[in-house]
């Protein structure tokens, strides 16, 4: 007979709370940081700002990499930079965060939304050309859990009518398609460096282009629509500079920016352990006919920030219940756009539309997966599971 479960009564298989995730700091990062602090350099757009900007591009295989406050910013100059007519169109997939649609809804665009994959939450690429109209002026495309798009697909549509993409990476830095980093298979791609991602400045984004033209103006629009940003390299400007075109305060911190430099240099061996931890569970998990399992676009590599499980919709709440309960944290991940009250205000589209991305909310649970998790805390969630799914209701 097996134990009760700790729901019940039972001992549960950690005392204290495994969480969901945790960013991982050396004393390397501590020393960039308390340098930079000391040097008062404290500002935006400084020297480990351009620094981290040189170093990233390298990384990435990028022309230009523009370090901002938030990928939330970095997504909004994307569009506020092309000055697209107000009322143009945008496509963005159903299920995503809040940001992706704020980038055209605070350029004055409409966002029209589309049905993801059942399997794995990112964009359907085969139900993009039907929303095109001849108001769709840009494809937004989000890597679910750091799992990249199908992009080059996704890419010929846009070509073959002449939409800019931008590419919502916030989750996958690192990850690769057919052999390219994500960040260079758009027009524009923005990743966040927020506390939950992969590298982490605690609040953060970046923006990165091939497009020298697109790179110069969001380089003024990030500074508020000043063009400082020569000046800070040209000392001959005696610290005259103007005000010329619209933006808003996105520049990011120089003492974030030493925190990003030394997250940069070790990202490959998180991105390493994660993998490693998710290959685990995999393997542990594909014993169950009844879970779906996190799948990865063919010719891509996730860089793993986060992993979910999808369970029989009918036992999520006991799941996620009983988990936490066991001292493994548990939950939801966030809801597809059209089911929130603001989209069903700013969008128009029938209530069966995403039966998609409802199926994929409805199944996923998302469990711990970090850098600094240990070979024993991973054994713990696949036990958790074990115990969770034996005992669960009929
Ligand atoms: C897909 C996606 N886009 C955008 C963001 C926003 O990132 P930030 O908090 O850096 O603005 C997030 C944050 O979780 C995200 O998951």
């Amino acid at each position: 007979m097996t134990s009760p479960l700790a729901v019940e009564g039972g001992k549960p298989v950690r005392e204290t709370l495994l969480p969901l995730h945790v960013p991982y700091f050396d004393e390397e990062d501590a020393k960039m940081v308390a340098e930079t602090l000391r040097s008062t350099f404290v500002s935006g757009d400084g020297p480990e700002c351009r620094r981290f900007e040189t170093d990233l591009a390298e990384y990435l295989g990028a022309k230009h990499v523009l370090f901002t406050n938030s990928c939330t910013g970095a997504l909004d100059l994307a569009l506020m930079v092309k000055g697209f007519p107000e009322g143009s169109e945008v496509i963005v997939p159903d299920f995503t965060f809040t940001s992706t649609g704020l980038a055209a809804i605070l350029n004055g665009l409409k966002v029209v939304l589309v049905d993801v994959d059942p399997e794995n939450g990112n964009i359907d690429v085969a139900k993009i050309e039907p929303k095109i109209t001849p108001k769709t002026v840009a494809i937004m495309a989000v890597d679910y859990a750091g799992n990249p798009v199908d992009m080059d697909p996704l890419n010929e549509v846009a070509d073959r009518h002449g939409l800019f993409v931008v590419h919502d990476t916030a989750q996958s830095i690192g990850a690769t398609y057919k052999g390219r980093k994500t960040g260079t298979l758009a027009h524009a791609s923005c990743f966040s460096f927020h506390g939950t991602k992969n590298l982490v400045t605690g609040e953060g984004g970046a923006l990165v282009t091939d497009d020298d033209n697109l790179a110069a103006k969001i380089i003024i629009a990030r500074d508020k629509g000043t063009d400082k940003h020569t000046y800070l390299s040209d000392p001959s400007k005696k610290g005259y500079y103007e005000y010329v075109s619209r933006g808003n305060s996105y520049v990011q911190s120089n003492l974030l920016a030493a925190l990003g430099i030394s997250q940069l240099e070790k990202l490959e061996r998180m991105n390493a352990r994660r993998c490693e931890l998710a290959q685990f569970y995999l393997s542990a998990f594909a014993r169950y006919d009844e879970l779906g399992l996190p799948k990865v676009t063919p010719g891509a590599e996730s860089n793993w920030h986060l992993f979910y499980l999808l369970v029989p919709p009918s036992i999520k709440e006991y799941f996620i219940d009983a988990m936490r309960g066991e001292g493994i944290m548990a939950n939801i991940h966030y809801n597809p756009l059209h089911v929130n009250r603001y989209y069903q205000e700013v969008c128009d589209f029938e209530a069966d539309e995403f039966p998609n991305s409802v199926k994929f909310f409805d199944a996923l649970v998302r469990i711990p997966l970090y850098p600094g998790m240990s070979d024993a805390d991973a054994e713990d969630v696949v036990t958790a599971v074990d115990r969770v799914l034996a005992a669960r209701p009929a």
